[in-house]
């Protein structure tokens, strides 16, 4: 049997239970595509897996749910499928005899759901999506490192925007703008002809309108509460965890038929759907990626230590 470097996550805890190994290469079975992964990314749910730290805001007895549907479906005292990393981007480099879509030497990117795996020379997937993931082609304007970068927000804006039928001119407050989610979220909104309003820290303020924004608002200083207005739709883009006073104001200056919309109402669907639509924004040059960092995977101790700080502008890309 062959064999490949991994990240395998030994027990759920801090970064360093996190250690590079050399396992068995997979095969691809009669369905699937064989990738050779050159990128993935330290997504903030890889670091949410890892520590076993629950999304949302749930309280007792609801936290105690989640956790233990949390252990059910990844595992109880360490992740079932050792091998972390919710995205990837690579080369196919052989496939089972069942595969339609794709080629040898085809370029593809997308997320792996609950098979994970991206933090790996290797990975087999199915063509078909379903909850072990999606792919597509990878945007041709793109590096490996920009579309695993662009990926994970990219299917995420794109699922938890679908239900806003954003018109030009309409208001659009992205809370978290200085993320994975909301990079892409900005931009989408901005493609689209809306007045879109970031909402991030101070230090990202620049990033975010060079994303399009038509106006930032600092979330870390309570005197900007008065600059609200009143928006068409408002997007938490940063999740329920991460609060402030402006994100509860913001509750309220919602139009009378608007929609707030938080990444943490409903569990995203792994769709190639998504994907398609990205690549073609992506082409369209309508989206860019947004890379805070790479490090090697090699080094991916120290790129979860750093997004667990929780302040990553865009992504952190591995290189494999
Ligand atoms: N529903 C689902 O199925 C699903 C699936 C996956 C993920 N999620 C949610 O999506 C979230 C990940 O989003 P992401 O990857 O875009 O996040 P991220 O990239 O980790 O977010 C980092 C950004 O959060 C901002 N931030 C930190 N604290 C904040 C606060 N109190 N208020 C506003 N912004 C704050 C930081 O901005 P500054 O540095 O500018 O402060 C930073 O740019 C997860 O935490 C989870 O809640 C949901």
């Amino acid at each position: 049997m062959g064999k490949m470097k991994a990240v395998i996550c030994t027990k759920y805890g801090p970064p360093e239970v996190l250690q590079l190994k050399e396992v068995g290469k997979p095969i691809p079975k009669h369905n699937e595509v064989l990738i050779k992964i050159h990128a993935t990314a330290v997504t903030a749910s890889d670091c949410i897996i890892r520590g076993f730290n629950m999304p949302g805001d749930h309280k007792f007895p609801m936290k105690q749910i989640m956790g233990l549907m949390m252990r059910l479906y990844v595992g109880f005292t360490k992740p079932r499928k050792p091998i972390l990393g919710l995205v990837l981007s690579g080369v196919i480099e052989s496939h089972g005899e069942d595969i339609k879509q794709f080629k040898t030497g085809d370029q593809v990117y997308g997320m792996t759901g609950y098979s994970f795996g991206g933090y790996a020379e290797y990975k087999c997937m199915t063509e078909k999506e379903s909850k072990n993931g999606c792919l597509a082609i990878k945007p041709n304007n793109m590096s490996h490192q920009e579309a695993a970068s662009v990926s994970y927000g990219g299917i995420l804006a794109i699922h938890f925007m679908r239900e806003m039928n954003i018109q030009s001119g309409q208001k659009v407050l992205i809370y978290g703008a200085s993320g994975a989610i909301g990079t892409v979220a900005v931009q989408i909104a901005k493609s689209l002809g809306a007045e879109v309003i970031g909402v991030c820290g101070s230090s990202n303020a620049e990033l975010v309108k060079s994303l399009g924004a038509d106006k930032v608002i600092d979330y870390t200083n309570d005197g900007s509460i008065n600059k609200l207005e009143v928006y068409d739709y408002i997007l938490d883009a940063a999740g329920k965890n991460k609060k402030s006073n402006l994100k509860t104001a913001s509750k309220n200056a919602l139009k009378e038929n608007g929609k707030y919309i938080s990444v943490d109402d409903g569990l995203l669907e792994l769709r190639s759907e998504y994907l398609k639509q990205l690549t073609e924004l992506c082409e369209a040059g309508k989206i860019k990626a947004v890379t805070d960092s790479t490090y090697p995977l090699e080094q991916i101790v120290e790129a979860h230590r750093y997004v667990d700080q929780k302040h990553k502008k865009g992504n952190v890309v591995i290189t494999i």
